[in-house]
């Protein structure tokens, strides 16, 4: 039998750099943040994507679907492992592949990110000296997110 598996399928699409390599955002943002701005940050990101033209690909509720990138989010910027503890190895890119997620769509998604990052020391008491090396890991991150052409 064929092998169906994303990877054999020519129609989904593997850039070229591969995953990201860099060291990541710094793990000292959650002691800074905390659990609860982090949340809520997210909350306000998929509020930024429940308007934008990739709503779409989200399911209804957008509030549910925050909270398991606020999971993500808290273990990637230096808090416990939520996201691994609630739902399981995290396998982003796998995890996307059921979403045509091309260029246009990781633009729209970044720029969402970005109106929400506005003023986020504020907000949100997001560190402003790791502001850049956030936004340049969803960059990168989420040029490894595409997976159509
Ligand atoms: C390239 C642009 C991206 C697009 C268009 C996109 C789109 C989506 C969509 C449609 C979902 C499903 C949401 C739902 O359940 O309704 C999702 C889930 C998720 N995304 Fe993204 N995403 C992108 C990049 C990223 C990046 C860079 C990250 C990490 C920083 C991320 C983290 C997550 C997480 C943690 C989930 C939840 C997965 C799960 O447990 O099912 N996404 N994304």
């Amino acid at each position: 039998m064929m092998n169906k598996t994303p990877h054999h399928d020519p129609s989904f699409y593997v850039p070229p750099g591969g995953p990201p390599q860099g060291a990541g955002p710094s793990k000292a943002i959650f002691g800074v943040m905390g659990r609860e701005n982090i949340f809520r940050m997210c909350a306000d990101f998929y509020g930024e994507l429940e308007r934008s033209e990739i709503r779409w690909m989200f399911s209804d509720d957008m509030p549910a679907a925050s909270k398991r990138i606020a999971a993500f989010l808290v273990g990637l910027l230096g808090g416990p492992p939520l996201y691994h503890e609630l739902y399981g190895p995290p396998q982003m890119r796998a995890r996307h592949m059921p979403f045509p997620i091309d260029e246009s769509a990781r633009r729209v998604w970044l720029a969402c990110f970005k109106r929400t990052l506005e003023g986020a020391e504020d907000k949100y008491a997001f560190p402003s000296e790791h502001l850049p090396d956030f936004i340049r890991f969803l960059e990168e991150f989420s040029a490894w997110m595409v997976n159509r052409k």
